[in-house]
């Protein structure tokens, strides 16, 4: 009769996420970051005063809210991650190792015998990264930033790499982003040193770019840490050369080039899974069926369409360009070209229209 008792407590109890047990974003500043910054709750957090994220107070008092059930850090209202009671956690991570679709839900037993047992500080370093600390970029997107951020040419590339290391060395996935991981001088040099034999449990890198340094000479260039490099994203925001002048400055002719090439690496196999993507917004939403065009001809494996965001450093006015607000004059015209392409098999459609 207990047993009963505990098993369907442990199958329909309290839920949690288990992102603040097996994921970390390092981002520039030093929050615990375990899935989206936004829907996190820091304000009510106290602020990280040492580097060591992954068992800071921050991360503790978020682990604490998992096991208590009340989840007050989490900001409900944006948060879309799915929640499981301890035994649907055990049965999805164990499905999630056999799925390309659930890349981040996998726990080790380690790992969920810690959860079962109440644990806030981890022995085991976060199986999933999301390494975003480096901001530099060849570009200044508007939607981004309002100025150009260089490489810092005081940091000190091999204690960056060291910091790296201590918290990657357990991970299976690990995606670069922030800056522009191909421009990025601590970036590049981590790549360089990630050897096979150092880490163990590495299946996969994901690199978010811009696209416009992805070319052949820099493929070849690139160290062992390269044979990780399975899924690249190419943010391009633009269908056509004149929408890509306005959201990205570069040069389209060029960013055409490299897609072929990378195109060629999905082809013979060197990445798994190839996707493209787009913010629409007021200067570029008329190009949206120009853009899924460009991803059929690429034969891109998604075409990702996500929300423009109101970052703090970008140069635009963000009530004018927002277009997926139906409060915005454009905004019916926007949804004429959005019903024409969201159903398309090709797309992922990442856009939350609100008021
Ligand atoms: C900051 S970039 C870093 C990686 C890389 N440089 C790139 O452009 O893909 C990461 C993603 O943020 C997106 N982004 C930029 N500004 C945004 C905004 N205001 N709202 C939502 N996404 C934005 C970019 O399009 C890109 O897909
Ligand atoms: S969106 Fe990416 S490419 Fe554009 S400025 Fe930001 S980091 Fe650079």
């Amino acid at each position: 009769m207990l047993l009963k008792k505990i098993f369907y407590s442990s199958l329909w109890g309290k839920r949690l996420c288990p992102f603040p047990f097996n994921r970390l974003e390092i981002s520039n500043q030093n929050d615990f970051i375990p899935c989206c910054y936004d829907w996190v709750k820091y304000d009510s957090l106290p602020t990280n005063t040492n580097s060591q994220v992954w068992n800071s107070e921050q991360a503790q008092l978020i682990r604490r809210s998992m096991h208590d059930g009340s989840m007050k850090y989490c900001d409900q209202s944006k948060c879309n991650a799915i929640t499981f009671s301890f035994l649907q956690l055990v049965f999805f991570s164990f499905f999630a190792k056999f799925s390309k679709k659930f890349p981040y839900h996998t726990l080790s037993f380690k790992v969920l015998l810690s959860i079962l047992l109440k644990k806030e500080v981890l022995t085991e370093k976060p199986s999933h990264l999301n390494y975003s600390s480096d901001l530099s970029c060849n570009l200044k997107c508007p939607s981004c930033r309002s100025n150009y951020i260089s490489n810092d040419p005081k940091i000190n590339l091999e204690k960056n790499t060291g910091l790296f290391k201590d918290i990657a060395l357990e991970a299976e996935t690990i995606l670069f982003s922030g800056g522009e991981f191909f421009f990025s001088k601590r970036n590049l040099n981590i790549l360089q040193s990630i050897k096979q034999s150092e880490y163990p449990n590495l299946k996969t890198i994901t690199v978010m770019t811009n696209g416009l340094l992805f070319n052949k000479k820099l493929w070849d260039g690139l160290g062992e840490g390269k044979l990780f490099i399975k899924r690249i994203l190419v943010s391009i925001d633009a269908g056509n050369e004149s929408h890509y002048r306005i959201t990205r400055g570069g040069n389209f002719k060029h960013l055409l080039e490299n897609l072929e090439f990378i195109k060629t690496l999905k082809e013979s196999n060197e990445l798994d899974f190839f996707s493209i993507q787009f913010v629409p917004r007021k200067d570029n939403y008329e190009s949206m069926e120009e853009f899924v065009l460009l991803g059929e001809k690429l034969n891109v494996d998604r075409v990702l369409f996500q929300t423009f965001c109101q970052w703090s450093e970008s140069s635009l006015e963000f009530v004018e360009q927002a277009i997926h607000l139906k409060t915005h004059p454009n905004y019916h015209d926007f949804e004429k070209i959005a019903q024409k392409v969201k159903h398309k098999s090709i797309v992922t459609w990442n856009i939350e229209v609100s008021t």
